[in-house]
């Protein structure tokens, strides 16, 4: 059923495992991530970024979403990832969207309070969570870039500040993660998550998780860590297991062929993410 992100990751919190928000791109990845979920018996969120909305509306991934979700036994959460504007977050609020994200990471601290602030109030409003960032996520994810030189750790003193006077549900921080693979292995910095964790009461969220090995993922969890984002390697199974049939089946044209194929492997590779997250049989 489609539910709060709030019920979900509150759980995972009390209960010591974190749950996985997956980015989905299109119908098939929708299905592929409550299928996974289901056959792990694992909550999950399923989140779209401003780039995907482009692509299709958020009452178009609301539609798909709610379909699936509405027949699954586990919880399903639908999240705007990397919100850009309070516009947008109010047109996924309108859209029915259970959990949204307001990206100030960018802004000087005060300027990201005032913005965060402003859509926690119409949010909390309805009843949906929100999650802030502070501190950047390094790399490029669609059209949200954070060059190397601009790239800054979460201050844990800041990161107390930011959530009691902007009233974040969850709480996005910048430990050396980054978004798309990595070049050679990512550094993360667990001190200053673990000194954040010890400030900040809400759930902690890992974006960028991509390309960082199984046990750092693991060991990020057991530091206040609840929800990690994935985006890119989703994208990278889809369109390996869509290159890898229409290179075993070149006279392909069947739409649904090749997308079952994409499908397939998306649900492979969030089943394993489940496994290291351990939010196997927490439904
Ligand atoms: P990756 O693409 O590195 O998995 O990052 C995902 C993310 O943080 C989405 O918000
Ligand atoms: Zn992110
Ligand atoms: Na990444």
């Amino acid at each position: 059923s489609l539910v709060s992100s709030k019920d979900i990751l509150l759980k995972a919190q009390r209960e010591g495992y974190a749950v996985g928000a997956f980015n989905a791109e299109n119908m098939e990845m929708v299905q592929a991530i409550v299928s996974a979920a289901e056959e792990s018996s694992s909550p999950v969120i399923i989140q779209t970024t401003p780039g995907s909305l482009q692509y299709a509306d958020t009452d178009l991934f609301f539609g798909m979403v709610n379909a699936v979700a509405g027949k699954a036994k586990v919880p399903v959460a639908l999240h705007l990832d990397h919100g850009n504007s309070a516009e947008l977050c109010a047109k996924a609020l309108r859209s029915g969207y259970t959990s949204i994200m307001i990206d100030g990471s960018k802004l000087p601290f005060a300027e990201n309070v005032e913005l965060t602030k402003k859509v926690v109030e119409f949010t909390h409003a309805m009843g949906v969570p929100v999650e802030g960032e502070l501190g950047t996520v390094g790399g490029k994810e669609d059209t949200h870039e954070v060059k190397d030189s601009e790239k800054a750790y979460t201050d844990p003193q800041e990161a107390k500040a930011f959530a009691e006077q902007t009233g974040v549900d969850f709480l996005a921080v910048g430990i050396g993660n980054a978004h798309g693979f990595y070049q050679g292995v990512p550094k993360l910095r667990f001190d200053i998550l673990e000194k954040t964790k010890g400030l900040v009461s809400i759930p902690i969220v890992l974006h960028g998780a991509s390309g960082i090995p199984d046990e750092d993922v693991k060991k990020s969890t057991g530091l206040g860590i609840c929800k990690v984002n994935f985006a890119t390697e989703l994208r990278d199974a889809f369109t390996k297991g869509v290159k890898a049939f229409i290179a075993e089946n070149p006279d392909a044209f069947d739409p649904k062929k090749y997308n079952g194929a994409g499908r397939a492997k998306v649900k492979e590779l969030v089943m394993h993410k489940m496994q290291v997250l351990n939010s196997v049989n927490k439904a």
